[in-house]
C-alpha cells in the first residue's frame, strides 16, 4: 500500500506550470479511433488514467509511440476489435465508456463493459443509452456488457434530460458518422467538450457549438490525420489555487486559462484570498484571514464539483460557517470523515455539509477513497499540526501529473520510502 507522508504546518510558494487537462485528454484518446489515421497528441498528461487508455487503445490493435513525456502518435488504421478490453481493465476508468460513442462511429458496432457505480455514488448511463437510441442504434445489457449495433447511424434531435459531460462527449462522438444533422440540447458546457469537439473538428469532423447549450453536428464520411494539444487541466490548477489559499501560501500557477477557473476564483476572493489573473496565469495569495462561504457545485460555469473537496477544507479555517451544496455526485463527501479525524467541524445532511471553521486541524493517518478527496486530504495534512499519514495515494497518482515534482518546486520535498517492502513517500517538510 502506498503510503504519502505529509509534514504539517508548511505553504505552498513558489511557481508551476498547469499540465494537460486529465477528463479532456481520456476523451480525445478513446476518439482518435474514430478516424482510423494518424493523430498526434500533444500536452498529454503522464497519469495512470492517461496510460490506462492508452493500453487500452494498444488492445484494441492501435499503434502507439511517445514522442517524449506528453506526446503521443497514435495511428488506428489497424483496429479491428469492435469490443474494448475486458472489465478488469476497462473499470479501472469511468472514460473507457467513451469506447461506446468512437466504436459505434467508426463500426457502427460496439460491446463495451457496463461503467459500475463507482465512490461518488451510483453513475447511470441512461442519457448515453438514450442518445445512442435515438440515432438508430440498438442496444441491449448482456453479461455486463453494453452492446451497441447500428446498420446504419441517423442523425436526430436529442433533448438530454440531465446535463452530462460523459453523454454529451459519447453522443457528439456517436453523431460525428450519422447521416445528416444530430441536433444535442442541453448540452454540458464543459472546456472539456469543447477540446474534444476541436479535436474531432481536426480530423475532419463537423461540429458546431461546443460550449454552448446546443451542439450541432453534421455527419462525414472521411477523416484526416490530425494534430492537437490538450487544454490546461482546471481542476489540477483549482486544487493548488485552493492549496496555497488553505496554507496561507503564494502561488503563481503558469499556462492555465484563467477564465475555465472563473468560480473557483470568484469564491476565493468571496473568502477574502487575493487572486489575480493575467493572459494565461494565475496568482493567488492565501495570507489574509480566511472568510466563511457558501458553494453550491453546479456544471460548468458553475463552481466545480472535482474542486468541492478542496475548498472545503480552506473553509475549515474561515472563522465563522460555510455550508456546501453537492448537486452533482452525492457520494462525494468521503472525504469528510477523515477531515473530521483531522479536527475538522463538519456536519452532513444529505447534500448538505455545514462547515463550522476555525478549528485547527491536527494530523492523523487518513484514507483517500477517490482522486479529488486524495487531493483534499494531502491539503489538509499540510495545514494541520504534525504529520499526516495518506493512504490511498494511488487515486492521486491518476489525475496529478508529476505530482511530487510540482509540490516540491512549491517548496516541499518528497522522498520515496519502502516499508516492509512496500513504496511510501516522506515528505521533508518546506526546504
Ligand atoms: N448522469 C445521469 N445519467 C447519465 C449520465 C450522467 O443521471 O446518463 C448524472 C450523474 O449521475 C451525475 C451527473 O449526471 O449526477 C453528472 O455526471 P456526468 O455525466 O457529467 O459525469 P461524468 O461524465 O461521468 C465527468 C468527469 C468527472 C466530473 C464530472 C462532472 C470525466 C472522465 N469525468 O464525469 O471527473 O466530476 O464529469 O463534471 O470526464 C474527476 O476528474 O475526479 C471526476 C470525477
Amino acid at each position: 500500500m502506498t503510503k504519502l507522508v505529509i509534514p504539517g504546518k508548511q505553504s505552498l510558494r513558489g511557481n508551476i506550470k498547469i499540465s494537460g487537462s486529465k477528463n479532456a485528454a481520456v476523451a480525445v484518446l478513446a476518439a482518435s479511433l474514430i478516424s482510423g489515421k494518424k493523430v498526434c497528441v500533444d500536452n498529454l498528461p503522464d497519469i495512470t488514467d492517461v496510460r490506462t487508455l492508452l493500453e487500452i487503445l494498444q488492445y484494441m490493435g492501435a499503434t502507439v509511440r511517445r514522442r517524449g513525456r506528453n506526446t503521443v502518435e497514435i495511428c488506428t488504421a489497424n483496429v479491428k476489435k469492435t469490443h474494448a478490453p475486458p472489465y478488469e481493465l476497462v473499470k479501472k476508468l469511468r472514460a473507457s465508456s467513451y469506447f461506446m460513442g468512437s466504436l459505434l462511429a467508426r463500426y457502427g458496432k460496439a460491446e463495451v463493459p457496463v461503467p459500475g457505480g463507482c465512490e461518488l455514488g451510483p453513475r447511470p448511463i441512461d442519457q448515453h443509452i438514450k442518445g445512442f437510441t435515438a440515432l438508430g442504434a440498438e442496444t441491449e445489457v448482456e453479461h455486463g456488457l453494453v452492446k451497441l449495433y447500428a446498420s446504419n447511424l441517423q442523425g436526430a434531435h436529442i433533448y438530454m434530460d440531465v446535463i452530462s459531460v460523459g453523454a454529451t462527449i459519447n453522443l457528439m462522438l456517436a453523431a460525428c458518422t450519422a447521416e445528416g444533422r444530430t441536433v444535442l440540447e442541453n448540452v454540458a458546457k464543459e472546456p472539456e467538450v469543447v477540446d474534444v469537439a476541436n479535436f474531432l473538428n481536426a480530423m475532419g469532423a463537423s461540429i458546431r457549438g461546443a460550449g454552448t447549450d446546443i451542439i450541432r453536428v453534421d455527419g462525414v464520411d472521411r477523416f484526416h490525420n490530425a494534430t492537437h494539444s490538450i487544454i490546461p487541466d482546471r481542476i489540477e490548477a483549482g486544487t493548488f489555487l485552493l492549496g496555497a489559499a488553505a496554507t496561507g501560501g503564494e502561488v503563481c500557477l503558469r499556462e492555465v486559462i484563467p477564465q475555465h477557473l472563473d468560480a473557483a476564483m470568484a469564491k476565493l476572493k468571496e473568502a477574502g484570498v487575493e487572486v489575480c489573473d493575467s493572459e494565461d496565469t494565475i496568482w493567488v495569495n492565501g495570507n489574509a484571514e480566511t472568510l466563511p462561504v457558501d458553494i453550491k457545485t453546479f456544471p460548468y460555469p458553475g463552481f466545480p464539483t472535482d474542486l468541492q473537496p478542496m475548498i472545503m477544507v480552506l473553509l475549515t479555517r474561515a472563522h465563522g460557517t460555510s455550508v456546501i451544496t453537492e448537486n452533482i455526485f452525492e457520494g462525494r463527501f468521503n472525504h469528510v470523515d477523515e477531515l473530521k479525524r483531522m479536527g475538522a467541524n463538519i456536519k452532513v445532511e444529505g447534500r448538505t455539509a455545514v462547515i463550522d471553521g476555525g478549528s485547527t486541524l491536527s494530523g492523523a493517518p487518513v484514507n483517500a477513497t477517490d482522486l479529488r478527496a486524495g487531493a483534499a486530504l494531502l491539503l489538509a495534512g499540510l495545514t494541520a499540526e504534525g504529520e499526516t499519514v495518506l493512504s490511498g495515494v494511488e487515486h492521486v497518482y491518476r489525475g496529478y501529473e508529476y505530482l511530487e515534482e510540482k509540490i516540491s518546486q512549491l517548496g516541499i520535498s518528497f522522498k520515496w520510502h519502502r516499508e516492509n517492502g512496500k513504496k511510501q513517500i516522506k515528505g521533508l517538510g518546506n526546504q
